[in-house]
């Protein structure tokens, strides 16, 4: 990810291919870590109107296909589609039981599908990985059929604050992956043409015994730094002693707090 709190930063963008391959390695590990994601998509879920009943449903950025499995059992008379840019992860998901019929690779920001094809586009804590999210906001009112619906949840700025605080009086540089406003998600929605049916976000606060077990799962998520202009080379002892000492200022009763600043977003294609 990167600053997400402009509309483009050249020199800055995410570069797909790194982002495609950290979630490819992570295939195999994500799931037994994904406990915040696994609430974040149950959330979106019960968000979804009552009387949907897609005939075709798009799982963008499906990842394991956890929710393109969920997805599948909820509208059972309904073909799935699965898109994902990390071809380890549709490897995974193709090794699953049930879920989408169709797997295929490709990018939010220009999917592989033709105009009015789905009725619900479901994307569950994917974007934030996209620069141009006005471009998954097009795309996603390209794929969907008149009245259809748009459902996604991503993080916006204030995720993993702690983290990038901490790193922060250690050493000043970018160690944690930024996160757009959340006044840009809302401007962007509001002018995507897409009728808003709610848009909101939460916090989410997972607790860890220490630092270590935070930035191991975020790096079993496939979700660690990646910022263009991170440190590179290996983290060196004394940083990490500084790093840990510096995030003890935010442990409560329950441990080390990490903060997840989730949005929720559901909108309709207009009919006409
Ligand atoms: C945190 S995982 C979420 C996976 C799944 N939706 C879930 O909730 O378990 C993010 C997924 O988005 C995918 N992704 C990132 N950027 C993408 C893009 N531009 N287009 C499509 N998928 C993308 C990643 O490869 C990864 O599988």
């Amino acid at each position: 990810m990167t600053d997400l709190s402009h509309p483009t930063l050249p020199g800055t963008l995410p570069d797909k291919r790194q982002v495609a391959a950290s979630f490819s390695r992570a295939a195999a590990s994500y799931d037994s870590v994904a406990a915040l994601q696994r609430a974040v998509g149950v959330s979106l879920l019960a968000q979804l109107p009552e009387d949907l009943a897609p005939s075709r449903w798009l799982d963008l950025g499906s990842g394991t296909g956890y929710f393109s499995r969920v997805l599948g059992e909820r509208f059972a008379r309904a073909t799935g589609v699965a898109v994902d840019i990390a071809e380890g992860m549709l490897r995974h998901a193709r090794g699953e039981r049930g879920g989408a019929q169709y797997l295929i690779a490709g990018d939010a920001e220009r999917l592989p599908l033709g105009d009015a094809c789905v009725d619900l586009v479901f994307s569950s804590l994917a974007v934030q990985w996209c620069s141009q999210f006005a471009m998954v906001l097009e795309e996603a009112r390209r794929v969907l059929r008149p009245g259809g619906v748009l459902a996604f949840s991503s993080l916006c700025v204030g995720t993993l604050e702690e983290l990038r605080a901490s790193w922060q009086a250690v050493d000043g540089m970018v160690h944690v992956n930024r996160f757009r406003r959340l006044q840009d998600y809302q401007n962007l929605c509001a002018a995507s043409g897409l009728e808003p049916l709610s848009l909101q976000r939460q916090a989410h606060v997972l607790h860890y015994p220490d630092v270590r077990s935070l930035t191991h799962e975020l790096k079993a998520l496939g979700a660690h730094n990646l910022n263009p202009g991170r440190p590179s080379g290996l983290t060196g002892r004394a940083r990490v002693q500084g790093l840990m000492q510096a995030y003890e200022a935010f442990r409560q009763p329950q441990g080390l707090p990490a903060t997840y600043q989730v949005v929720y977003g559901v909108m309709r294609k207009p009919q006409a």
